[in-house]
């Protein structure tokens, strides 16, 4: 499964980053107005601290303007993931977008059969916003379960980045059913690593060996010999 961080602030990726297992970054009108920077300066620091693709979203709403827009950020920043809302509009610039080779992201995706247009108009990848779903009631898990299953059933090389996710539970149900991609705000990618046994017993471990150490002047396991 790959990793992405799901925000516009570089101290929270240059510290993903840094643990080795980022693969790229997702970004929304919402998460770059909060940072308050300069968009061009902002998105082209976020390209140079990641290795992987960064998701761009497109303002525009409608499909002529759409297209000039994913070309103008795609030439911001090569390794561009243009982000386009479900719906007529998204999909036909999805479609001209796929003819020039453009990769896309179909966001705002809440239903299996946005996700066969969406794949049908040669998406690159779909983005389902499980948290959302969550939130109003239903349950993200079967819609995802359904995408993948319309998305395998007619060989489709379109990806899931699974979005909007608010909890490592959320992550798990994902990861058991084989989502390509979930993007995570920073407190959830930090949560994955964190659970209090393994803070326990990391306690019991130096305090074990702190009490070994007074009773043999062992200060530390480097005393042992090769
Ligand atoms: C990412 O691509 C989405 O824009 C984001 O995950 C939405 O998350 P939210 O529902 O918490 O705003």
């Amino acid at each position: 499964m790959k990793i992405f961080l799901d925000t516009a602030n570089l101290d929270e990726i240059k510290k993903a980053n840094a643990t080795g297992l980022l693969d790229g970054v997702t970004t929304n009108p919402t998460l770059i107005s909060r940072e308050k920077l300069c968009f061009t300066d902002q998105v082209r620091e976020i390209s140079q601290v990641t290795n992987g693709p960064v998701c761009l979203e497109v303002i525009s709403s409608k499909a002529e303007d759409i297209i000039p827009e994913a070309e103008t950020l795609v030439k911001l920043i090569g390794k561009a993931l243009i982000k386009i809302p479900a719906g007529e509009e998204g999909l036909k610039a999805v479609t001209a977008l796929t003819a020039k080779n453009i990769p896309t992201v179909v966001t705002l995706c809440f239903s299996p059969l946005q996700a066969l247009l969406a794949a049908k108009a040669g998406a690159t990848y779909i983005a389902p916003f499980i948290g959302r779903l969550d939130d109003i009631g239903v349950d993200s898990t079967k819609i995802v379960e359904q995408m993948i299953q319309v998305l395998h059933n007619y060989n489709f090389s379109t990806k899931i980045i699974v979005a909007s996710v608010r909890s490592p539970l959320q992550v798990l149900k994902m990861a058991l059913l084989g989502a390509d991609i979930v993007t995570l705000p920073y407190k959830v990618f930090s949560m994955l690593n964190t659970h209090p046994l393994t803070d326990i017993g990391l306690e019991k471990f130096i305090s074990d060996w702190e009490k070994f150490n007074k009773a043999t002047n062992t200060t530390t396991n480097k005393n042992i010999k090769e």
